[in-house]
């Protein structure tokens, strides 16, 4: 049965999936990037963007199971890119290149539509103005059984489990502060919807952590 997971979602000690003032230089918020100092060792990760090999290890299986038995994305628009309000013009295609590292359908939520944006390697962005809801119904018609992955960022997470919609959530948590930013639970009441921890794991820069929503 298709799952709605989140995956290696990276958050500071203090809490936060990303810093604050996200733009072009920042696309993680200012000190954003300290969150990633575990995953840009990876083997995974290196493979992915430059041609060198990276690290095995705790942390790179860990970065593994994100791209496991995946068949569609939900991206909100801000992880997406640094454009804010109506599109100016379609020339923004992700911060990943001409072939994204999704090789799936990426549904991305928006309020300002946007026509679907094919990628090299299989990857191909729609643009969903009409919500949670419709995006989650859109990515299991797509996923071909297989399961959804939450990419983030932080308000489209946080949707999502305040609707008691995701099944597994993977966090890494990593040993730095962030202080201010985009706060990931923050107000939510994960015990109460029903989450709980299954499992925690010491990586070589990273503890990956793993809640489950109860059946
Ligand atoms: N720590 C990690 O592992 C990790 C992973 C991924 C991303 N990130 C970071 O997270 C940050 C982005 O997170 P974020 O919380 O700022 O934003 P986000 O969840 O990526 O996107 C939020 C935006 O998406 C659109 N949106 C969200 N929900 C919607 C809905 N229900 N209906 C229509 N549109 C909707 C809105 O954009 P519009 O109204 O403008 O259309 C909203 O402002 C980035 O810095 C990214 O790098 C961190």
């Amino acid at each position: 049965m298709t799952k709605l997971r989140v995956q290696t979602f990276t958050i500071s000690i203090d809490g936060y999936g990303a810093g604050p003032s996200q733009d072009l230089q920042n696309p993680l918020g200012v000190n954003g990037l300290e969150l990633m100092d575990w995953v840009f060792h990876t083997r995974v990760w290196r493979r992915m963007h430059e041609p060198a090999d990276g690290e095995t290890g705790i942390d790179n299986e860990m970065a593994e199971l994100g791209f496991t038995g995946v068949g569609a994305w939900i991206l909100g628009r801000n992880m997406f890119g640094p454009v804010r309000g109506p599109w100016p013009d379609h020339s923004w295609k992700g911060w990943w290149g001409d072939e994204p590292p999704y090789h799936t359908p990426v549904f991305v939520l928006t309020h300002h539509p946007r026509p679907p944006l094919e990628m090299a390697g299989g990857t191909e962005f729609r643009f969903v103005t009409e919500g949670i809801h419709d995006a989650l119904e859109q990515a299991r018609a797509a996923a071909g059984g297989r399961d959804i992955r939450v990419g983030g960022g932080v308000s489209t997470i946080r949707q999502y489990l305040s609707a008691g919609l995701i099944d597994e959530l993977h966090l890494a948590i990593r040993p730095v502060l962030l202080g201010s930013g985009e706060h990931l639970l923050n107000g939510i009441d994960l015990r109460a919807l029903g989450y709980k921890c299954t499992k925690s794991v010491a990586g070589e820069r990273a503890t990956h952590v793993f809640l489950r929503k109860r059946a």
